[in-house]
């Protein structure tokens, strides 16, 4: 039986993790920087020495500035966030999708009804509680460039338009507090073997482990709403090593409900010791490497005639319509992508109507702009927005911004349609 004694020092990246935690414990005296590395036995921690601080409390400023941007980039149109104002039902984008789903919004049903057969995105994003779990360096830079993190869920973070300084200080608010070594040991073949009796696998992905089956049956009863729900929410346990910091992990895999109420992740029974062991197995079973992404592959013209009906009802109106709308047509405000919206200057972009689509967007010059027009490569700006999105899902950072901003990707086919209807001079 190996014991693992899982730390990470001030210089440890996060994806060194492993390889230090194994080692040696890297070792900080608070406040004063880096000294030399210390061969320090982790349960033998000396009580007269300060505690390690694995990331010192953020600095006030920066979290006063990231406070005024979680209201910048209104972060609340899609996360409950505490001791915040939810955005009213007229802007925000999940809980007026769910009162639809479940009947609550005041409207005749058979009107409700119909609604309810087209909505799929933005139904389910977690909630922004108990994010003292995650490590500020990890969230400043996923913010930065947000990767999936869900599998099972079809909308991702949205790309926002922010920079290194602004995600930094939107973390420095969100995890104001300093993160103390405390260090845990863990029995790595325990972990695996429990790894397969807690039917982990049942709901997570872990990509780059070995595969472990999950036992047939779920070690507590949930009903099929939790289950849905479970199976929507959980994240692929590979980023898991990045993002969480150590000891929250074991106090989150013994009680996820006591950390973050509400959480879709069911309390399963384990020991501490249960849960250290599966906190190794997490954090250091080695990786393969992350499958590289494919490269997107933009189909040839077709040669029949493509009309504006047929792109209008494939494309425009079935996604891009409900955020880039005519404000005086839409009940909204034209949505985030006419009118601005999460910290975007307004583009001005209606999608809903030939007129719309056919006099553009604004420009970070102010000045309107073809979304038709040929980029360097030849490829019309909006046709580039569309082939964008499917590389941000293969985990490329494409220099366009994906469109529909972090929604499923629309299919290859109807991109098509769309380059070959542009191609065609744009019929009616
Ligand atoms: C358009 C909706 C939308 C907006 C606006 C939005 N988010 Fe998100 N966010 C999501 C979705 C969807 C996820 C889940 C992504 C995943 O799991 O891959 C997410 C995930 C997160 C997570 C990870 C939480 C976890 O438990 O894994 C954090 C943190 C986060 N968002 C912060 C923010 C902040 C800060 C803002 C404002 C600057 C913001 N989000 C604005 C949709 C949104
Ligand atoms: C006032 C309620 C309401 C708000 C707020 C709202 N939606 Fe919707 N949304 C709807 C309804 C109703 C439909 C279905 C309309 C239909 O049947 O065509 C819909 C459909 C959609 C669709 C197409 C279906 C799908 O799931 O792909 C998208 C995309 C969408 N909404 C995105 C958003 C975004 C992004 C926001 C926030 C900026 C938002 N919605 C805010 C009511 C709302
Ligand atoms: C019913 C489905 C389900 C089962 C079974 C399940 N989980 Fe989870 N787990 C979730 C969901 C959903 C979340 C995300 C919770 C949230 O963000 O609120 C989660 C979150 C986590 C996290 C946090 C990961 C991160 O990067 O944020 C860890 C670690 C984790 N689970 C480990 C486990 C382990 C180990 C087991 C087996 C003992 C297990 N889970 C069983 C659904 C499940
Ligand atoms: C969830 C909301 C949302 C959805 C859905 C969406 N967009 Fe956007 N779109 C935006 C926002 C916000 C911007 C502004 C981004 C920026 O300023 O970088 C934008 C910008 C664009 C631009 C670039 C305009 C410019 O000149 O920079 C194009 C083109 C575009 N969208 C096309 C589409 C198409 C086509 C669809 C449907 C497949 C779509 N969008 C769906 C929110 C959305």
């Amino acid at each position: 039986m190996r014991r693992h004694p899982v730390i990470a020092g001030p210089g440890a990246q996060p994806r060194g993790l492993a390889v230090a935690s194994l080692t040696v414990l890297l070792f900080m005296s608070c406040g004063t920087g880096p000294k030399d590395p210390v061969d320090i036995p982790a349960p033998a921690m000396p009580s007269a020495v300060p505690a390690a601080v694995l990331e010192p409390a953020a600095d006030p400023a920066a979290v006063a500035r990231g406070q005024l941007l979680v209201d910048r980039f209104e972060c609340v149109r899609c996360h409950d966030i505490p001791g915040r104002e939810p955005a009213p039902l007229e802007k925000h984008c999940v809980r007026c999708h769910q009162d639809i789903l479940a009947g609550r919004f005041p409207a005749p049903p058979e009107t409700l009804r119909e609604w309810q057969g087209h909505i799929h995105h933005l139904t389910d994003v977690p909630a922004l509680r108990g994010l003292d779990r995650f490590r500020r360096a990890w969230l400043a830079a996923w913010l930065h460039a947000p990767h999936d993190l869900r599998p099972g869920l079809d909308t991702t973070m949205p790309r926002l338009a922010l920079g290194t300084a602004e995600a930094a200080d939107l973390a420095a608010a969100l995890i104001p507090d300093a993160e103390a070594a405390a260090p845990i040991a863990g029995d790595l073949e325990r972990g695996r073997e429990l790894f397969g009796l807690k039917s982990c696998a049942l709901c997570h992905r872990f990509t780059g482990a070995p595969t472990i089956p999950p036992a047939p049956r779920l070690p507590v009863p949930l009903d099929d709403a939790q289950l849905q729900r479970g199976l929507a929410q959980a994240p692929d346990l590979r980023f898991t090593r990045e993002r969480m910091r150590p000891a929250a992990l074991v106090a989150w895999l013994i009680d996820p409900p006591r950390h973050k109420p509400g959480t879709p992740m069911p309390q399963i029974p384990l020991t501490e010791a249960d849960a250290r062991a599966l906190a190794a197995w997490l954090v250091e079973v080695p990786l393969a490497p992350p499958p590289a992404p494919k490269p997107v592959q933009r189909l040839p013209l077709l040669d029949r005639r493509v009309t504006w009906a047929e792109v209008e009802a494939q494309v425009f109106k079935k996604t891009c319509w409900h955020c880039h709308s005519d404000p005086d047509f839409a009940r909204g405000d034209g949505g985030p992508g006419n009118s601005g919206g999460y910290g975007f200057t307004p583009r001005r972009l209606d999608l809903a109507s030939y007129t719309g689509i056919s006099s553009g967007s604004v420009g970070d010059d102010g000045k309107r702009r073809s979304v038709f027009a040929p980029l360097a490569d030849g490829t019309p700006r909006i046709v580039a927005h569309l082939l964008a999105r499917h590389a941000e899902v293969e985990g490329g950072a494409p220099e366009q911004r994906g469109m529909p901003l972090g929604l499923t990707p629309v299919p290859l086919a109807d991109i098509q349609l769309v380059d070959t209807w542009i191609a065609q001079g744009r019929p009616q």
